[in-house]
C-alpha cells in the first residue's frame, strides 16, 4: 500500500510509477485470502465440533431437490470478478498497453545473450545505428553497423542500464540465442526476450539509485549470473554520464579532438 518506497509485501523498495499500484493489488489479494482461511477455518473448527460423533448421533442428508446455498460460492465469484474487471485488467492494459509515446520517453535498444544484456542508446540524432548479424564480434556483440550514419553517436552499455529519473523509458527487445526474460524487481514489472522477434517494455522510475537486473527465464548455465544494475539519475547526472561515454567513444575511434581523455 505504501508507493513511497518502503518495503511493502516483502519486496525490495517500489521505484517506477506504477509499481505501488502493483503491490496495493497484492496486498489487497493477500488480505482478503488470509480473511477466507481465517473464515473458512473457523467455520470448519464449528462444523467438526457441531457435528461431532455423539452418542446415538445420526448422519442427515440433504433429499433430493434440495438445493445448497450458493451464497458463500457467489460472494467469492463476485470478487474474482470484482479484481479481474477492476483491478487486473486496467492495470495490464496500463503496464503491458499503453506504452508512452516515443517523443516523451527514452527509447533504448537491447540485445540478450548468454549471459549478458547489451543496451543501445540511439544518441543525440535519435536514430539508432542499423544492426546485422554479420557485425557481431567479442567488441561488437550487438553487431552494430559501424559504416551506418546513424551509428556515429550511438553509446553501448552491457548489463549497465542508464537512466533519467520521472521520465519513461522503452525498451525494446530481442535475443541472439534463447529466450531470456528482462526483470527489475525494484520496477515491478518483466517482459520475456525472444530471438527473432521485438518484444517492449516501458518504465517511468520514480526514485534515483541502483536498481538489480535479473534473467527470470532459465537460459542456461550462467541464468543466475545473468544479472546487471539499473542507475536511475537526474536528468542532469544522465545527460553528463552520455556525454563522457560519447566522448569515450569518439576518443576510442580516434576522431575527438582531443584522444588524451
Ligand atoms: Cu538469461 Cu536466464
Amino acid at each position: 500500500m505504501n508507493s513511497d518506497g518502503g518495503y511493502t509485501i516483502g519486496l525490495p523498495p517500489v521505484a517506477t510509477t506504477y509499481g505501488g499500484d502493483i503491490d496495493a493489488l497484492m496486498m489487497l489479494l493477500h488480505v482478503v485470502m488470509v480473511a477466507m482461511f481465517v473464515i473458512w477455518g473457523v467455520y470448519l473448527a464449528y462444523c467438526l465440533f457441531k457435528y461431532r460423533a455423539t452418542e446415538g448421533g445420526k448422519a442427515t442428508y440433504h433429499q433430493a431437490g434440495e438445493k445448497a446455498s450458493f451464497i458463500p460460492d457467489g460472494i467469492i465469484l463476485a470478487f474474482e470478478v470484482w479484481l479481474i474487471l477492476a483491478f487486473g485488467i486496467p492495470l495490464w492494459a496500463e503496464l503491458k498497453q499503453e506504452t508512452p509515446p516515443v517523443a516523451d520517453s527514452l527509447e533504448i535498444h537491447m540485445v540478450a545473450e548468454q549471459f549478458a544484456w547489451n543496451f543501445q542508446y540511439a544518441g543525440p540524432d535519435g536514430k539508432f545505428g542499423r544492426r546485422d548479424t554479420k557485425f557481431i564480434s567479442a567488441s561488437n556483440p550487438m553487431g552494430i553497423d559501424d559504416d551506418d550514419p546513424a551509428s556515429a553517436d550511438d553509446v553501448t552499455t552491457i548489463n549497465n542500464l542508464y537512466v533519467p529519473v520521472d521520465k519513461p523509458f522503452i525498451l525494446r527487445m530481442t535475443s541472439k540465442d534463447v529466450i531470456h526474460d528482462f526483470q527489475v524487481t525494484n520496477f515491478r514489472n518483466k517482459q520475456d526476450v525472444v530471438p527473432g522477434m521485438m518484444t517492449t517494455l516501458w518504465f517511468e522510475p520514480n526514485r534515483t539509485g541502483k536498481y538489480e537486473i535479473g534473467c527470470a527465464q532459465l537460459c542456461g548455465l550462467g541464468h543466475t549470473k545473468m544479472v546487471g544494475n539499473v542507475f536511475v539519475k537526474s536528468q542532469e547526472e544522465y545527460d553528463e554520464w552520455f556525454k563522457e561515454e560519447l566522448e569515450y567513444k569518439l576518443a576510442d575511434a580516434g576522431t575527438a579532438p582531443s584522444s588524451n581523455s
